[in-house]
């Protein structure tokens, strides 16, 4: 069986998906936990991911995404939005801390930690702040689609606000990033090209 990281090596960033061969319910599933169990500043996931299958959005999509054809040919686009609205995300996660066995006084505790932690930062900070755990999500969705032997392409080559538009999100809803899902036409083009360890990492 191919180890964690033979399937890393193995993925690469598919361009030309097959267009006809279905992704399993399973395996959209299996995605999308992993990018559930994803670890998030303050545990707060403040993310919201649309899943698109939908043909003829597609269709509209992928003028503001570049012309890009795996927007169209993937089976699935995700579509990673930071989500601005973090009142909700903050009683969000109470209730599901409440729901495991978290007591009033610890539930009240953390809404105020956390919104002292979230005091004062305006809309660009937010913005920032939950952009990074939005990415870490889409590295662990892309990390279960190697594991499964699933193609996968992250994406930013689209216009926010045209995609927006297009899809129509409610305003607190800021695309970041696509995950296209489906199966390579082809192999990689280019072998990989990575950067020495050297290049990367310093021992201290
Ligand atoms: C944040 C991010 C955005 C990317 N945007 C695009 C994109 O819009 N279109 C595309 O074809 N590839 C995109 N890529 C893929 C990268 O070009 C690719 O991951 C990189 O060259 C390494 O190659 P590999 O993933 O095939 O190993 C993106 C990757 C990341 C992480």
């Amino acid at each position: 069986m191919a180890s964690f990281l033979d399937n890393l090596y193995w993925r690469f960033a598919t361009k030309q998906f097959d267009p006809v061969r279905a992704v399993s319910e399973a395996d959209l599933k299996s995605v999308l936990m992993a990018i559930r169990l994803a670890p998030t500043s303050l545990g707060l996931q403040p993310f919201h991911v649309y899943v698109v299958s939908d043909q003829s959005l597609k269709e509209k999509m992928r003028p503001v995404a570049f012309d890009q054809a795996q927007v169209t040919d993937a089976k699935y686009v995700l579509v990673f939005c930071a989500d601005l609205d973090i009142e909700k995300k903050i009683e969000g996660y109470i209730k599901a801390a409440a729901s495991g066995g978290a007591s009033a006084a610890i539930q009240q505790g953390r809404r105020e930690r956390f919104k002292q932690f979230l005091a004062g930062k305006n809309e660009a900070e937010l913005l920032t702040w939950a952009s990074k755990s939005t990415y870490i999500a889409l590295g662990f969705g892309l990390a279960v689609c190697a594991e499964l032997n699933l193609d996968s392409c992250p994406m930013e080559g689209f216009t926010p606000a045209k995609i927006a538009e297009v899809m129509d999100l409610p305003v607190h809803h800021k695309p970041l990033v696509f995950l296209a899902i489906g199966y390579r036409l082809h192999g990689p083009a280019y072998n990989k090209v990575r950067l020495s360890e050297d290049d990367l990492f310093t021992f201290v």
